[in-house]
């Protein structure tokens, strides 16, 4: 498939997705959602694609949607919009693969919402944090009110929510909003780092991990108990399962096969 407002690139089962729209510090507009969203269907479908990494390169990440584009827009338009940024984060959120967002400058609005739909979040040391919606007489509408609060708390969210204050990637670090900080030149590498310590896990395990973290969160414990249940037993009728098992008791690493 052909993007023009990202850049995706394959390298041994990494995908990178990377936004591009640096003369507006990668502001999402519809057309980067609708990629964003297709991209996100094309990875998940890959079976060389073991892990994604999304990042809006070294200086910015996304400094929110684009309000060119909404600064006019009727209340009944924006009801009745389909919503490409909807679309895209449902695809990227439930994709099964791991997803590392890799976070340089400015993750603003949309931007710092998109992060939450990755599954790991790494951040350089000049990354910038911030909803800042209320500023324009609106609050955050890709998911910020929902995400945010089950990420981090309902306190610490309504506090970024309501300011709509910028934080600094060490701040973000400490209210677990990112996974880790790490030196802005040293972002991409880590970021791979981490990609290929996945990519050597079993992606049917990975697979239901992911699942089994993300629908328990919208169960009770004792469902998603259950659902956690459901997931293991199944891993036992994978060549996975068999082959992790026996390279344990044989002392070696094991090999996975995805299957
Ligand atoms: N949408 C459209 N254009 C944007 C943009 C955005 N979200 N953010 C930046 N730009 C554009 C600017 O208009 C500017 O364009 P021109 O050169 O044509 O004037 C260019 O990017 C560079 O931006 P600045 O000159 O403002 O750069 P700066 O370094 O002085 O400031 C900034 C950087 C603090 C990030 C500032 O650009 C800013 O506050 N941006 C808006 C942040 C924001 O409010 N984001 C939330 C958007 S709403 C949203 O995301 C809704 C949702 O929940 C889905």
């Amino acid at each position: 498939m052909e993007y023009k407002t990202i850049i995706v690139r394959i390298e041994e089962g990494i995908a990178t997705l990377t936004l591009n729209r640096p003369e507006v510090l990668n502001a999402l507009n519809d057309q980067v959602f609708n990629e964003l969203a297709d991209a996100a269907s094309e990875m998940a479908a890959d079976p060389t694609v073991r892990v994604v990494i999304i990042t809006g390169g070294e200086k910015v990440f996304a400094a929110g949607a684009d309000i060119s584009q909404m600064a006019t827009a009727t209340a009944v338009e924006v009801m009745t919009s389909d919503k490409p940024s909807h679309r895209a984060f449902h695809l990227i959120e439930t994709m099964p693969k791991p997803v590392i967002a890799a976070i340089a400058g400015y993750a603003l609005g949309g931007g710092c919402e998109l992060t939450l739909v990755a599954d790991i979040r790494i951040a350089a040391e000049n990354a910038q944090f911030g909803l800042p919606e209320i500023k324009l007489g609106i609050l955050p509408g890709a998911g910020g009110t929902q995400r945010l609060p089950r990420l981090i708390g309902p306190g610490r969210a309504k506090e970024l929510i309501f300011g709509g204050d910028f934080i600094k990637a060490e701040e973000a670090l400490r209210i677990g909003l990112v996974n880790k900080v790490v030196p802005t030149n040293q972002l991409f590498e880590e970021a791979k780092k981490m990609a290929k310590r996945l990519c050597d896990r079993g992606a049917v395990a990975l697979r239901l991990a992911k699942s089994a973290v993300n629908e328990g969160l919208r169960m009770d414990l004792e469902a998603g108990l259950q659902y956690e249940d459901k997931c293991f037993n199944l891993l036992f009728a994978t060549e996975d399962q068999k082959e992790g098992m026996r390279a344990f008791l044989e002392k070696r690493p094991a090999k996975f096969q995805g299957r």
